[in-house]
């Protein structure tokens, strides 16, 4: 069956205000570069999705140069916001098209809501009621036959105690809400900097490695994986099938 749409994820970036500065020994500006070359090589997105913690720094400078890199690609980009970010730093540079700040897709049959859990930089976040309710909203008053759900933090633990300490307050709140709409075929989150793809009660969750440093899955404590820098294409189908796959620089 021919995909009704190519999406490209690509999550948590980092970006610095300054050239020169390196997180976890990674220079995260050059590894996105990297990363995006990768994936336009490998892929043909009709989307991109920026799945938060763009800015390392919270700088107006760090967002310019993401803007600097993405409003030349010749696609639209829908951001959300991790527990890295500034709000209002975002709104400001990436809010204007080719950029989509918030911004539910259509994109034929499928709907696809950008939800907000950005809680402060305390680490964790939180949809919150007003959330919540915006997404049973869109989802009630929507007429596409399939959904799917998009966020920065992952909704369920993931294994790795350091990591789940600052997970989603209220994933259990959404999971209930979204089983209420079997349209939805699956949740897709950044955050965890490391691949997932796992169903939990009837919920098909999806997460994405960083663009630049990956987390060690099933650490007790804070560990760097030494994979490459990833994205995630997915193509969406219009019988509601996903089909999705993480793409690595090295590979
Ligand atoms: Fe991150």
């Amino acid at each position: 069956m021919t995909p009704a749409y190519e999406l490209l994820q690509l999550s948590d970036t980092h970006i610095f205000a300054n050239r020169d500065e390196v997180r976890e020994g990674v220079d995260t500006y050059q590894c996105f570069i990297a990363t995006l070359e990768h994936a336009l090589a490998n892929s043909t997105p009709d989307v991109v999705l920026l799945t938060g913690d763009l800015a390392e720094d919270y700088s107006r400078a760090a967002y310019l140069r993401i803007r600097g890199l993405l409003e030349e690609i010749g696609r639209p980009i829908y951001c959300l916001p991790g527990n890295h970010d500034h709000l209002g730093r975002m709104i400001e540079t990436l809010s204007r098209t080719p950029f989509h700040f918030l911004e539910t897709i259509r994109l034929g049959p499928w709907v696809i809501p950008m939800l907000s859990t950005w809680d402060g930089d305390r680490g964790g976040g939180r949809l919150g009621e007003e959330e919540l309710h915006r997404l049973r909203d869109e989802l009630e008053a929507s007429d596409a036959d399939h959904a799917l759900v998009c966020l920065h933090h992952c909704p369920i633990d993931v294994g790795s105690a350091w990591l789940d300490a600052v997970g989603l307050d209220d994933g259990a709140e959404l999971l209930d809400l979204v089983r209420e709409f079997p349209q939805v075929r699956s949740v897709l989150c950044g955050h965890i900097h490391q691949e997932l793809d796992t169903i939990v009660n009837g919920v098909r969750l999806i997460g994405t490695p960083s663009t630049c440093y990956q987390f060690q899955p099933g650490s007790e404590r804070f560990t760097l994986d030494d994979k490459p820098s990833g994205y995630r294409v997915l193509r969406l189908f219009a019988d509601g099938s996903i089909e999705t796959r993480v793409g690595r620089v090295a590979d």
